[in-house]
Protein backbone atom coordinates (compact mmCIF):
# COMPACT_ATOMS: atom_id res chain seq x y z
CA UNK A 1 0.00 0.00 0.00
CA UNK A 2 1.41 3.15 -0.58
CA UNK A 3 2.90 5.94 1.79
CA UNK A 4 1.16 9.45 1.62
CA UNK A 5 1.66 12.42 3.68
CA UNK A 6 -1.86 13.30 2.46
CA UNK A 7 -3.81 12.32 5.52
CA UNK A 8 -7.54 13.98 5.74
CA UNK A 9 -7.12 16.18 8.65
CA UNK A 10 -9.40 17.31 11.20
CA UNK A 11 -8.63 20.54 13.30
CA UNK A 12 -10.04 20.92 17.16
CA UNK A 13 -8.83 23.12 19.71
CA UNK A 14 -8.51 20.28 21.97
CA UNK A 15 -8.23 16.60 22.24
CA UNK A 16 -8.19 13.99 24.56
CA UNK A 17 -7.28 10.42 24.04
CA UNK A 18 -9.07 8.55 25.94
CA UNK A 19 -12.92 8.02 27.29
CA UNK A 20 -12.18 7.14 30.80
CA UNK A 21 -13.25 9.03 33.85
CA UNK A 22 -10.56 11.51 33.39
CA UNK A 23 -10.76 11.84 29.77
CA UNK A 24 -14.57 12.69 30.03
CA UNK A 25 -13.90 14.87 32.85
CA UNK A 26 -11.47 16.98 30.85
CA UNK A 27 -13.56 17.12 27.96
CA UNK A 28 -16.49 18.26 30.20
CA UNK A 29 -14.38 21.10 31.24
CA UNK A 30 -13.12 22.50 27.56
CA UNK A 31 -16.77 21.47 26.16
CA UNK A 32 -18.35 23.78 28.92
CA UNK A 33 -16.15 26.63 28.02
CA UNK A 34 -17.20 26.68 24.64
CA UNK A 35 -13.64 25.17 22.92
CA UNK A 36 -13.57 22.76 20.72
CA UNK A 37 -13.25 19.48 21.42
CA UNK A 38 -12.84 16.09 20.63
CA UNK A 39 -12.30 12.59 22.89
CA UNK A 40 -10.70 9.81 20.68
CA UNK A 41 -11.61 6.46 22.12
CA UNK A 42 -10.81 2.92 20.92
CA UNK A 43 -13.49 1.64 22.32
CA UNK A 44 -17.40 2.98 23.00
CA UNK A 45 -16.55 5.67 26.06
CA UNK A 46 -18.64 3.81 28.36
CA UNK A 47 -16.61 0.32 27.74
CA UNK A 48 -13.68 2.42 29.34
CA UNK A 49 -11.75 0.72 32.00
CA UNK A 50 -13.16 3.06 34.61
CA UNK A 51 -16.09 1.25 34.13
CA UNK A 52 -14.55 -1.36 35.91
CA UNK A 53 -13.89 0.49 39.12
CA UNK A 54 -15.99 -0.97 41.96
CA UNK A 55 -15.34 -0.04 45.76
CA UNK A 56 -15.66 3.65 45.17
CA UNK A 57 -14.10 7.28 45.42
CA UNK A 58 -11.98 8.59 49.01
CA UNK A 59 -13.44 11.70 50.27
CA UNK A 60 -13.22 12.91 54.11
CA UNK A 61 -16.80 13.88 53.74
CA UNK A 62 -17.16 12.52 57.74
CA UNK A 63 -20.78 10.97 57.04
CA UNK A 64 -20.09 7.93 59.15
CA UNK A 65 -17.13 8.94 61.40
CA UNK A 66 -15.05 11.87 61.89
CA UNK A 67 -12.51 12.94 59.19
CA UNK A 68 -10.70 15.31 57.63
CA UNK A 69 -8.78 16.03 54.15
CA UNK A 70 -5.57 16.27 56.14
CA UNK A 71 -5.42 13.08 57.42
CA UNK A 72 -6.38 11.37 54.01
CA UNK A 73 -3.18 13.63 52.66
CA UNK A 74 -1.38 11.84 55.43
CA UNK A 75 -2.89 8.37 54.46
CA UNK A 76 -1.93 8.78 51.06
CA UNK A 77 1.48 9.97 51.57
CA UNK A 78 2.55 7.00 54.01
CA UNK A 79 0.52 4.67 51.75
CA UNK A 80 2.96 5.78 48.74
CA UNK A 81 5.72 4.85 51.34
CA UNK A 82 6.58 8.42 51.06
CA UNK A 83 7.40 8.77 47.38
CA UNK A 84 4.36 10.72 46.21
CA UNK A 85 4.75 14.61 45.85
CA UNK A 86 3.16 16.38 48.64
CA UNK A 87 2.00 19.04 46.94
CA UNK A 88 0.12 17.08 44.45
CA UNK A 89 -1.61 14.99 47.34
CA UNK A 90 -2.44 18.15 49.38
CA UNK A 91 -4.73 19.40 46.40
CA UNK A 92 -6.19 16.20 45.53
CA UNK A 93 -7.50 15.43 49.32
CA UNK A 94 -7.99 19.12 49.85
CA UNK A 95 -10.44 18.94 46.36
CA UNK A 96 -12.13 15.27 46.92
CA UNK A 97 -15.24 16.73 49.14
CA UNK A 98 -16.35 19.19 46.42
CA UNK A 99 -15.03 17.02 43.51
CA UNK A 100 -17.59 13.69 45.10
CA UNK A 101 -20.42 16.51 45.64
CA UNK A 102 -19.55 17.75 42.17
CA UNK A 103 -19.94 13.95 40.58
CA UNK A 104 -23.47 13.99 42.32
CA UNK A 105 -24.55 16.79 41.10
CA UNK A 106 -23.47 15.35 37.82
CA UNK A 107 -25.92 12.47 38.17
CA UNK A 108 -23.72 10.15 40.27
CA UNK A 109 -26.09 7.60 41.48
CA UNK A 110 -24.32 7.53 44.71
CA UNK A 111 -25.42 4.73 47.20
CA UNK A 112 -27.30 5.93 50.71
CA UNK A 113 -26.51 5.92 54.38
CA UNK A 114 -30.05 5.79 56.59
CA UNK A 115 -29.82 9.38 56.90
CA UNK A 116 -30.17 10.21 53.12
CA UNK A 117 -26.21 11.21 52.95
CA UNK A 118 -23.51 9.63 50.58
CA UNK A 119 -22.83 6.02 52.00
CA UNK A 120 -19.41 5.88 52.66
CA UNK A 121 -17.11 2.43 53.61
CA UNK A 122 -13.98 1.97 54.96
CA UNK A 123 -10.95 0.70 52.77
CA UNK A 124 -7.25 -0.30 53.50
CA UNK A 125 -4.97 2.24 54.72
CA UNK A 126 -7.43 4.59 55.89
CA UNK A 127 -6.90 6.70 59.07
CA UNK A 128 -8.23 9.40 61.71
CA UNK A 129 -5.85 11.30 63.46
CA UNK A 130 -2.53 10.74 61.73
CA UNK A 131 -2.38 6.55 61.85
CA UNK A 132 -4.89 6.10 65.06
CA UNK A 133 -7.80 4.49 64.29
CA UNK A 134 -9.84 2.98 61.08
CA UNK A 135 -11.47 5.82 59.46
CA UNK A 136 -14.64 5.65 57.06
CA UNK A 137 -13.53 7.47 53.71
CA UNK A 138 -14.23 5.46 50.43
CA UNK A 139 -18.00 6.54 48.81
CA UNK A 140 -19.83 3.78 46.94
CA UNK A 141 -22.05 3.07 44.99
CA UNK A 142 -22.48 -0.12 45.60
CA UNK A 143 -19.58 -2.16 44.03
CA UNK A 144 -20.36 -0.45 40.85
CA UNK A 145 -18.77 3.27 41.52
CA UNK A 146 -16.46 3.68 38.31
CA UNK A 147 -19.27 2.31 36.19
CA UNK A 148 -21.53 5.34 37.87
CA UNK A 149 -18.86 7.91 37.31
CA UNK A 150 -18.16 7.33 33.51
CA UNK A 151 -21.90 6.72 32.44
CA UNK A 152 -22.88 9.94 34.21
CA UNK A 153 -19.33 11.48 32.66
CA UNK A 154 -20.38 10.65 29.25
CA UNK A 155 -23.79 11.80 29.95
CA UNK A 156 -22.81 15.30 30.57
CA UNK A 157 -20.58 15.46 27.51
CA UNK A 158 -23.30 14.47 25.15
CA UNK A 159 -25.02 17.62 26.36
CA UNK A 160 -22.13 19.87 26.63
CA UNK A 161 -21.92 18.45 22.61
CA UNK A 162 -18.24 17.30 22.91
CA UNK A 163 -16.98 15.63 19.41
CA UNK A 164 -16.43 11.67 19.86
CA UNK A 165 -13.92 9.36 17.44
CA UNK A 166 -15.75 6.30 18.84
CA UNK A 167 -13.51 3.30 17.63
CA UNK A 168 -10.10 5.64 16.58
CA UNK A 169 -6.93 3.68 17.66
CA UNK A 170 -3.88 6.44 18.01
CA UNK A 171 -1.20 5.92 16.18
CA UNK A 172 1.35 8.40 17.73
CA UNK A 173 1.97 11.85 18.93
CA UNK A 174 2.52 14.80 15.85
CA UNK A 175 5.04 17.22 16.98
CA UNK A 176 5.80 20.40 14.64
CA UNK A 177 9.30 22.00 13.67
CA UNK A 178 9.94 22.78 17.45
CA UNK A 179 9.00 19.29 18.49
CA UNK A 180 6.09 20.82 20.34
CA UNK A 181 3.21 18.57 20.31
CA UNK A 182 0.84 19.02 17.47
CA UNK A 183 -1.74 16.44 17.31
CA UNK A 184 -2.02 12.63 16.92
CA UNK A 185 -2.37 10.14 14.06
CA UNK A 186 -5.00 7.92 14.62
CA UNK A 187 -6.68 4.74 12.62
CA UNK A 188 -10.39 4.46 11.92
CA UNK A 189 -11.14 1.35 12.99
CA UNK A 190 -14.34 0.60 10.84
CA UNK A 191 -12.29 1.88 7.29
CA UNK A 192 -8.90 1.49 7.90
CA UNK A 193 -8.17 4.67 7.14
CA UNK A 194 -5.58 6.46 8.85
CA UNK A 195 -6.34 10.40 9.49
CA UNK A 196 -4.55 13.01 11.41
CA UNK A 197 -6.33 14.84 14.40
CA UNK A 198 -4.13 18.51 14.79
CA UNK A 199 -4.90 20.08 18.00
CA UNK A 200 -3.77 23.54 19.80
CA UNK A 201 -3.77 21.15 23.32
CA UNK A 202 -3.38 17.37 23.75
CA UNK A 203 -4.30 15.45 26.47
CA UNK A 204 -3.15 11.66 27.24
CA UNK A 205 -5.63 10.02 29.31
CA UNK A 206 -4.77 6.32 28.26
CA UNK A 207 -5.43 4.29 31.16
CA UNK A 208 -2.73 1.92 32.59
CA UNK A 209 -0.72 -0.83 31.09
CA UNK A 210 -1.93 -3.89 33.34
CA UNK A 211 -1.71 -6.15 30.03
CA UNK A 212 1.89 -6.47 30.30
CA UNK A 213 0.70 -8.68 32.91
CA UNK A 214 -0.72 -12.24 32.28
CA UNK A 215 -3.11 -12.30 35.17
CA UNK A 216 -4.47 -9.13 35.90
CA UNK A 217 -7.76 -6.81 37.30
CA UNK A 218 -6.73 -4.92 33.80
CA UNK A 219 -9.69 -5.30 30.39
CA UNK A 220 -7.54 -6.15 27.17
CA UNK A 221 -7.63 -2.45 26.02
CA UNK A 222 -5.23 -1.70 28.81
CA UNK A 223 -2.06 -1.84 26.73
CA UNK A 224 -0.39 1.31 27.82
CA UNK A 225 -1.13 3.08 24.68
CA UNK A 226 -0.47 6.13 25.96
CA UNK A 227 2.50 5.39 27.40
CA UNK A 228 4.31 3.93 24.98
CA UNK A 229 3.04 6.81 22.27
CA UNK A 230 4.98 9.59 25.44
CA UNK A 231 8.06 7.44 24.80
CA UNK A 232 8.29 7.21 21.43
CA UNK A 233 8.14 10.74 21.63
CA UNK A 234 10.75 11.09 23.37
CA UNK A 235 9.06 12.11 27.15
CA UNK A 236 9.98 9.85 30.10
CA UNK A 237 8.39 7.60 32.17
CA UNK A 238 8.56 8.33 35.77
CA UNK A 239 8.35 5.63 38.63
CA UNK A 240 7.35 2.60 36.46
CA UNK A 241 8.93 0.05 38.71
CA UNK A 242 6.33 0.61 40.92
CA UNK A 243 3.12 -1.66 39.78
CA UNK A 244 0.16 -2.22 42.31
CA UNK A 245 -0.95 -5.84 42.85
CA UNK A 246 -4.27 -6.13 44.44
CA UNK A 247 -4.71 -8.99 47.05
CA UNK A 248 -7.34 -10.37 45.86
CA UNK A 249 -7.57 -11.44 42.35
CA UNK A 250 -10.14 -14.28 41.69
CA UNK A 251 -7.48 -17.29 42.45
CA UNK A 252 -6.38 -18.53 38.71
CA UNK A 253 -8.08 -15.96 36.58
CA UNK A 254 -7.35 -12.01 38.09
CA UNK A 255 -10.58 -10.29 37.94
CA UNK A 256 -11.14 -8.09 40.48
CA UNK A 257 -13.04 -8.47 43.80
CA UNK A 258 -13.44 -5.23 45.46
CA UNK A 259 -11.34 -4.18 48.68
CA UNK A 260 -15.02 -3.30 49.64
CA UNK A 261 -15.24 -6.82 50.80
CA UNK A 262 -13.00 -6.25 53.19
CA UNK A 263 -14.46 -2.94 53.80
CA UNK A 264 -17.83 -4.58 54.79
CA UNK A 265 -16.10 -6.75 57.34
CA UNK A 266 -15.11 -9.71 55.52
CA UNK A 267 -11.45 -11.20 55.55
CA UNK A 268 -8.60 -13.76 53.95
CA UNK A 269 -8.07 -17.14 55.46
CA UNK A 270 -5.44 -19.29 54.88
CA UNK A 271 -5.54 -23.08 54.87
CA UNK A 272 -5.39 -23.83 58.03
CA UNK A 273 -8.43 -21.44 58.72
CA UNK A 274 -6.33 -18.56 60.66
CA UNK A 275 -7.13 -14.89 60.18
CA UNK A 276 -3.31 -14.20 58.78
CA UNK A 277 -3.49 -10.60 58.18
CA UNK A 278 -2.99 -10.66 62.17
CA UNK A 279 -0.18 -11.58 61.84
CA UNK A 280 1.43 -9.32 59.63
CA UNK A 281 -0.53 -6.33 60.09
CA UNK A 282 -1.61 -6.50 64.14
CA UNK A 283 -3.35 -2.66 64.30
CA UNK A 284 -5.90 -2.55 60.63
CA UNK A 285 -5.36 -6.73 59.90
CA UNK A 286 -7.00 -7.00 56.47
CA UNK A 287 -7.30 -3.17 55.84
CA UNK A 288 -3.56 -2.62 55.91
CA UNK A 289 -2.32 -1.59 52.36
CA UNK A 290 -2.47 -3.52 49.71
CA UNK A 291 1.59 -4.15 48.91
CA UNK A 292 1.27 -5.41 52.80
CA UNK A 293 -1.55 -7.48 52.03
CA UNK A 294 -0.34 -8.73 48.88
CA UNK A 295 3.06 -9.72 50.18
CA UNK A 296 1.42 -11.27 53.19
CA UNK A 297 -0.89 -13.79 51.20
CA UNK A 298 1.84 -14.64 48.94
CA UNK A 299 4.25 -15.70 51.78
CA UNK A 300 1.10 -17.55 52.99
CA UNK A 301 1.81 -19.37 49.98
CA UNK A 302 5.09 -19.65 49.59
CA UNK A 303 5.22 -21.38 52.93
CA UNK A 304 2.66 -24.08 52.66
CA UNK A 305 -0.45 -22.13 54.42
CA UNK A 306 -2.28 -21.93 50.50
CA UNK A 307 -5.60 -23.51 50.49
CA UNK A 308 -6.74 -26.10 48.26
CA UNK A 309 -5.84 -29.30 46.71
CA UNK A 310 -2.47 -27.17 45.73
CA UNK A 311 -2.35 -24.95 48.50
CA UNK A 312 -1.73 -22.27 46.14
CA UNK A 313 -4.06 -19.30 46.76
CA UNK A 314 -6.17 -17.97 50.34
CA UNK A 315 -9.97 -17.44 50.91
CA UNK A 316 -11.94 -14.12 50.94
CA UNK A 317 -14.54 -14.96 53.40
CA UNK A 318 -17.82 -12.20 53.70
CA UNK A 319 -20.80 -14.40 54.51
CA UNK A 320 -20.37 -14.10 57.88
CA UNK A 321 -21.89 -10.27 57.59
CA UNK A 322 -25.18 -11.58 56.18
CA UNK A 323 -26.24 -12.75 53.16
CA UNK A 324 -28.50 -9.59 52.94
CA UNK A 325 -25.78 -6.95 53.25
CA UNK A 326 -23.53 -8.86 50.93
CA UNK A 327 -26.22 -8.68 48.19
CA UNK A 328 -26.94 -5.19 48.81
CA UNK A 329 -23.41 -4.15 49.30
CA UNK A 330 -21.09 -6.17 46.85
CA UNK A 331 -23.91 -7.34 44.17
CA UNK A 332 -21.43 -6.77 41.15
CA UNK A 333 -18.52 -8.60 42.84
CA UNK A 334 -21.00 -11.76 43.93
CA UNK A 335 -21.59 -12.36 40.48
CA UNK A 336 -18.38 -12.18 39.02
CA UNK A 337 -17.07 -14.34 41.69
CA UNK A 338 -20.20 -16.86 40.90
CA UNK A 339 -19.90 -16.70 37.13
CA UNK A 340 -16.18 -17.09 37.51
CA UNK A 341 -15.74 -19.84 40.84
CA UNK A 342 -19.76 -21.54 40.64
CA UNK A 343 -19.24 -20.13 44.10
CA UNK A 344 -21.47 -17.81 45.89
CA UNK A 345 -20.07 -15.00 48.02
CA UNK A 346 -23.05 -14.30 50.33
CA UNK A 347 -23.04 -17.86 51.81
CA UNK A 348 -19.25 -19.09 50.94
CA UNK A 349 -15.47 -18.11 50.94
CA UNK A 350 -13.90 -17.45 47.37
CA UNK A 351 -10.36 -18.30 46.65
CA UNK A 352 -8.13 -15.11 45.70
CA UNK A 353 -5.10 -14.43 45.44
CA UNK A 354 -2.29 -10.88 44.33
CA UNK A 355 -3.65 -9.94 40.70
CA UNK A 356 -1.73 -7.02 38.50
CA UNK A 357 -3.84 -3.93 39.28
CA UNK A 358 -2.25 -0.56 38.37
CA UNK A 359 -0.19 1.19 36.96
CA UNK A 360 1.42 3.82 39.56
CA UNK A 361 4.09 5.17 37.19
CA UNK A 362 3.33 7.19 34.14
CA UNK A 363 3.75 10.51 31.79
CA UNK A 364 5.28 12.77 34.53
CA UNK A 365 3.21 16.14 35.04
CA UNK A 366 2.52 18.80 37.58
CA UNK A 367 -0.50 19.40 39.51
CA UNK A 368 -2.39 20.73 36.54
CA UNK A 369 -1.31 17.57 34.48
CA UNK A 370 0.61 19.28 32.22
CA UNK A 371 3.54 17.33 30.92
CA UNK A 372 7.12 18.32 32.96
CA UNK A 373 10.63 17.26 31.99
CA UNK A 374 13.17 16.16 34.06
CA UNK A 375 14.12 19.59 35.96
CA UNK A 376 10.15 19.77 36.65
CA UNK A 377 9.68 22.76 34.23
CA UNK A 378 5.99 22.16 32.17
CA UNK A 379 5.98 21.47 28.18
CA UNK A 380 3.12 23.58 27.01
CA UNK A 381 0.21 22.47 25.64
CA UNK A 382 0.36 18.87 26.50
CA UNK A 383 -1.14 17.11 29.81
CA UNK A 384 -1.74 13.66 31.03
CA UNK A 385 -3.93 12.93 33.18
CA UNK A 386 -5.54 9.65 35.18
CA UNK A 387 -3.58 6.30 35.40
CA UNK A 388 -1.60 7.02 32.62
CA UNK A 389 -0.20 10.22 33.95
CA UNK A 390 2.53 9.69 37.39
CA UNK A 391 1.66 13.51 39.18
CA UNK A 392 2.48 11.96 41.47
CA UNK A 393 0.17 10.94 43.91
CA UNK A 394 0.78 7.49 44.56
CA UNK A 395 4.15 7.25 44.52
CA UNK A 396 5.04 3.60 45.53
CA UNK A 397 1.89 2.18 46.17
CA UNK A 398 -1.57 3.56 45.91
CA UNK A 399 -4.18 3.29 47.99
CA UNK A 400 -7.66 1.86 47.42
CA UNK A 401 -10.29 4.54 46.27
CA UNK A 402 -7.72 7.30 45.42
CA UNK A 403 -7.48 5.86 41.92
CA UNK A 404 -11.53 7.33 41.03
CA UNK A 405 -10.69 10.76 43.16
CA UNK A 406 -7.35 11.05 41.08
CA UNK A 407 -8.96 10.68 37.43
CA UNK A 408 -11.70 13.14 38.51
CA UNK A 409 -9.74 15.70 40.24
CA UNK A 410 -7.24 15.94 37.70
CA UNK A 411 -9.02 15.74 34.87
CA UNK A 412 -10.71 18.71 35.91
CA UNK A 413 -7.85 21.01 37.02
CA UNK A 414 -6.52 19.65 33.35
CA UNK A 415 -8.90 20.64 31.55
CA UNK A 416 -9.09 24.26 33.43
CA UNK A 417 -5.79 24.92 32.66
CA UNK A 418 -6.05 23.48 29.01
CA UNK A 419 -9.12 26.36 29.20
CA UNK A 420 -6.71 29.01 30.44
CA UNK A 421 -3.86 28.32 27.51
CA UNK A 422 -6.49 28.45 24.85
CA UNK A 423 -7.21 31.89 25.68
CA UNK A 424 -3.88 32.32 25.20
CA UNK A 425 -5.05 31.78 20.83
CA UNK A 426 -2.39 29.63 20.52
CA UNK A 427 -2.88 28.67 17.07
CA UNK A 428 -2.44 24.99 15.10
CA UNK A 429 1.21 24.06 14.19
CA UNK A 430 2.81 23.54 10.92
CA UNK A 431 3.49 19.77 11.33
CA UNK A 432 6.58 18.13 10.98
CA UNK A 433 6.91 16.38 8.13
CA UNK A 434 10.36 14.17 8.74
CA UNK A 435 8.24 13.10 12.04
CA UNK A 436 4.96 12.69 9.68
CA UNK A 437 6.39 10.51 7.72
CA UNK A 438 8.47 8.64 10.04
CA UNK A 439 5.06 7.79 12.03
CA UNK A 440 3.27 6.98 8.55
CA UNK A 441 6.26 4.72 7.65
CA UNK A 442 5.88 3.21 11.10
CA UNK A 443 1.95 2.73 10.37
CA UNK A 444 2.66 1.09 7.29
CA UNK A 445 5.97 -0.91 7.96
CA UNK A 446 3.64 -4.60 8.44
CA UNK A 447 2.31 -4.57 5.65
CA UNK A 448 5.26 -4.88 3.85
CA UNK A 449 7.29 -6.79 6.40
CA UNK A 450 7.76 -10.78 5.48
CA UNK A 451 8.12 -11.47 9.59
CA UNK A 452 7.65 -14.64 11.13
CA UNK A 453 6.92 -14.26 14.62
CA UNK A 454 3.20 -14.50 15.51
CA UNK A 455 1.43 -11.81 17.70
CA UNK A 456 -0.46 -13.45 19.73
CA UNK A 457 2.27 -15.68 20.41
CA UNK A 458 4.80 -12.77 21.25
CA UNK A 459 2.04 -11.14 23.06
CA UNK A 460 1.84 -14.03 25.66
CA UNK A 461 5.17 -14.90 26.31
CA UNK A 462 5.64 -11.35 27.31
CA UNK A 463 3.09 -11.79 29.77
CA UNK A 464 4.24 -14.94 31.05
CA UNK A 465 7.92 -12.99 30.85
CA UNK A 466 6.04 -10.66 33.22
CA UNK A 467 4.73 -12.53 35.62
CA UNK A 468 7.41 -14.91 36.03
CA UNK A 469 10.37 -11.79 36.75
CA UNK A 470 8.13 -8.59 37.50
CA UNK A 471 6.20 -9.78 40.28
CA UNK A 472 5.43 -9.22 43.84
CA UNK A 473 8.70 -10.44 45.35
CA UNK A 474 11.95 -9.08 43.15
CA UNK A 475 16.02 -9.97 43.28
CA UNK A 476 18.23 -8.90 41.04
CA UNK A 477 19.00 -12.08 39.40
CA UNK A 478 15.81 -12.72 38.42
CA UNK A 479 14.53 -9.04 36.91
CA UNK A 480 18.29 -9.14 35.52
CA UNK A 481 16.80 -12.13 33.57
CA UNK A 482 13.70 -10.90 33.21
CA UNK A 483 15.39 -7.57 31.24
CA UNK A 484 17.12 -9.86 28.66
CA UNK A 485 13.63 -11.85 27.77
CA UNK A 486 11.74 -8.91 27.46
CA UNK A 487 14.87 -7.34 24.98
CA UNK A 488 14.62 -10.79 23.24
CA UNK A 489 10.75 -10.18 22.59
CA UNK A 490 11.26 -6.52 21.32
CA UNK A 491 14.02 -8.01 19.07
CA UNK A 492 11.80 -10.66 17.74
CA UNK A 493 9.08 -8.19 17.69
CA UNK A 494 10.61 -6.82 14.78
CA UNK A 495 9.96 -10.14 12.51
CA UNK A 496 6.17 -9.84 13.58
CA UNK A 497 4.03 -10.87 10.45
CA UNK A 498 0.69 -9.07 10.02
CA UNK A 499 -1.62 -12.04 9.69
CA UNK A 500 -4.30 -10.12 7.50
CA UNK A 501 -3.33 -7.32 5.20
CA UNK A 502 -7.02 -6.42 3.79
CA UNK A 503 -7.74 -3.10 5.06
CA UNK A 504 -11.13 -3.59 6.46
CA UNK A 505 -9.81 -5.93 9.20
CA UNK A 506 -8.05 -3.70 11.30
CA UNK A 507 -7.66 -6.26 14.51
CA UNK A 508 -4.56 -7.57 13.04
CA UNK A 509 -2.89 -4.84 12.51
CA UNK A 510 -4.42 -2.58 15.71
CA UNK A 511 -3.11 -6.46 17.64
CA UNK A 512 0.53 -5.76 16.63
CA UNK A 513 0.62 -1.89 17.43
CA UNK A 514 -0.98 -2.71 20.64
CA UNK A 515 2.00 -5.21 21.34
CA UNK A 516 4.38 -2.57 20.85
CA UNK A 517 3.09 -0.55 23.39
CA UNK A 518 2.82 -3.86 25.92
CA UNK A 519 6.44 -4.46 24.65
CA UNK A 520 7.86 -0.57 26.00
CA UNK A 521 5.66 -0.45 28.21
CA UNK A 522 7.27 -3.60 29.75
CA UNK A 523 10.70 -2.28 29.30
CA UNK A 524 10.14 0.55 30.94
CA UNK A 525 8.64 -1.48 34.15
CA UNK A 526 10.97 -4.00 34.43
CA UNK A 527 14.65 -2.07 33.82
CA UNK A 528 13.21 0.43 36.06
CA UNK A 529 12.81 -2.20 38.47
CA UNK A 530 16.45 -3.74 38.46
CA UNK A 531 17.47 -0.90 38.81
CA UNK A 532 15.75 0.30 41.98
CA UNK A 533 17.92 -1.32 44.53
CA UNK A 534 15.85 -0.69 47.84
CA UNK A 535 12.00 -1.92 48.79
CA UNK A 536 9.31 0.70 48.42
CA UNK A 537 5.86 0.30 48.55
CA UNK A 538 5.21 -2.32 45.99
CA UNK A 539 8.75 -2.78 44.55
CA UNK A 540 10.05 -5.35 47.02
CA UNK A 541 13.19 -6.36 46.78
CA UNK A 542 14.34 -9.41 48.83
CA UNK A 543 18.10 -8.38 48.20
CA UNK A 544 17.29 -4.98 49.42
CA UNK A 545 14.42 -5.83 51.95
CA UNK A 546 14.53 -1.70 53.67
CA UNK A 547 13.58 1.38 52.37
CA UNK A 548 16.52 3.50 51.91
CA UNK A 549 15.73 7.41 51.48
CA UNK A 550 19.21 8.17 51.42
CA UNK A 551 19.77 7.20 48.21
CA UNK A 552 16.42 6.37 47.27
CA UNK A 553 13.93 9.00 48.15
CA UNK A 554 13.75 9.81 44.45
CA UNK A 555 11.53 9.62 41.02
CA UNK A 556 12.81 7.46 38.33
CA UNK A 557 12.72 8.38 34.74
CA UNK A 558 12.77 5.72 31.97
CA UNK A 559 13.96 6.59 28.75
CA UNK A 560 13.36 5.06 25.59
CA UNK A 561 15.76 6.07 23.13
CA UNK A 562 18.73 4.06 24.62
CA UNK A 563 16.51 1.84 27.24
CA UNK A 564 18.45 4.74 29.89
CA UNK A 565 17.11 5.97 33.57
CA UNK A 566 17.39 9.26 35.12
CA UNK A 567 16.11 10.15 38.53
CA UNK A 568 14.43 13.58 39.98
CA UNK A 569 13.90 15.03 43.40
CA UNK A 570 10.47 14.43 45.20
CA UNK A 571 8.37 17.09 46.18
CA UNK A 572 8.04 17.16 50.05
CA UNK A 573 6.53 20.79 50.18
CA UNK A 574 2.81 21.09 50.74
CA UNK A 575 1.59 24.32 49.98
CA UNK A 576 -0.57 24.93 53.19
CA UNK A 577 0.62 22.23 55.78
CA UNK A 578 3.50 20.93 57.47
CA UNK A 579 5.23 17.91 55.24
CA UNK A 580 4.82 14.89 56.49
CA UNK A 581 8.16 13.34 57.25
CA UNK A 582 9.44 9.81 56.11
CA UNK A 583 9.13 7.36 58.81
CA UNK A 584 8.91 3.55 58.94
CA UNK A 585 5.43 2.63 58.13
CA UNK A 586 4.28 -0.04 60.04
CA UNK A 587 -0.30 -1.26 60.10
O1 LIG B 1 -10.83 -2.91 45.32
C1 LIG B 1 -11.37 -2.04 44.64
O2 LIG B 1 -12.57 -1.81 44.68
C2 LIG B 1 -10.50 -1.23 43.78
C3 LIG B 1 -10.48 0.05 43.97
C4 LIG B 1 -9.31 0.82 43.51
O3 LIG B 1 -8.41 0.24 42.88
O4 LIG B 1 -9.25 2.01 43.82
Amino acid sequence: MANSTKLKTHKFDAIIIGAGGAGLKAALQIGKSGAKVAVISKVYPTRSHTVSAQGGINAALANVSEDNWHWHMYDTIKGSDWLADQDAVEYMCQKARETVIDLEHNGVPFSRLDDGKIYQRKFGGQSQNFGKTQATRTCAAADRTGHAILHSLYQQNIRYKTHFFDEYFCIDLLKDKTGAIAGVMVLSMATGEPLIIQAKATIIATGGAGQIFNTTTNATVNTGDGLAMALRADIALEDMEFFQFHPTGIAGKGMLLSEGARGEGGYLLNGKGERFMEKYAPNVKDLASRDVVSRSIYLEVKEGRGCGKNKDHVLLQVHHIGADKVKKRLPAIRDLALSFTGLDMAYEAIPVYPTAHYTMGGIPTNKYGEVVDDKHQSITGIYAIGECACVSVHGANRLGGNSLLDIVVFGKIAGEHCIEFLKTKPQHKKLDDKILQKIEKRFWSWDNNDGIEDVYQLKTELKETMDKYCSVFRTQKILDEGVEEVKKISERFKNVKLSDRSKTFNIARIDIFETENLIQNALATIISAAARHESRGAHSRVDYPERDDKNWLKHSLFYLKDLSLKYKDVNMKPVSVDSIPPKKRVY
